[in-house]
């Protein structure tokens, strides 16, 4: 069965209190409870991980090949907008990778316009809430039957 990591970045942790204009008010746990569902249907695995510390989420990059992993959904929270070193990760991490996005980060502040992950990675999905990690999880899924 094919694994998936899907990695959240700073203050995702809050989500559901965090802003609910913007970001809505289901929680990580929620979301994340979705995501599983979905995937049991297709049938992937699905592992998720939260820090709010860079280095953490690098290490997590680092790790997927060796931990099996198949594919990686990240929301980097706002180390998606000037963090090279997460991005130099993404770009080695070897295995599919697609960044998502709650808001639509192409109709906000300027400084969010830029994704410096973007070019690493297979696909972006941006401003469909919740429901952009489970799209993130078929492009993977789509991703897969390319290669085989
Ligand atoms: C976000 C957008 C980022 O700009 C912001 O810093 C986040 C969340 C999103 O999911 O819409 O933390 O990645």
């Amino acid at each position: 069965m094919r694994k998936v990591l899907v990695l959240n970045g700073p203050n995702l942790n809050l989500l559901g209190a965090r802003e609910p204009d913007i970001y809505g008010t289901e929680t990580l746990a929620r979301i994340l409870r979705r995501v599983r569902r979905e995937a049991r249907r297709m049938g992937v695995r699905v592992r998720a991980y939260q820090s709010n510390h860079e280095g953490r989420l690098i290490d997590r990059v680092q790790a997927l090949r060796r931990r099996g992993y198949s594919g990686l959904v990240i929301n980097p929270g706002a180390l998606t907008h000037y963090s090279y070193a997460l991005r130099d990760a993404v770009a080695a991490a070897g295995v599919p990778v697609v960044e998502v996005h709650l808001s639509d980060i192409e109709n906000r502040e300027p400084f969010r316009r830029v994704s410096v992950i973007r070019e690493v990675c297979a696909a972006q999905v941006k401003g469909m809430g919740p429901a952009g990690y489970t799209r993130a999880l078929e492009l993977l899924a789509r991703l897969w039957e390319g290669e085989g």
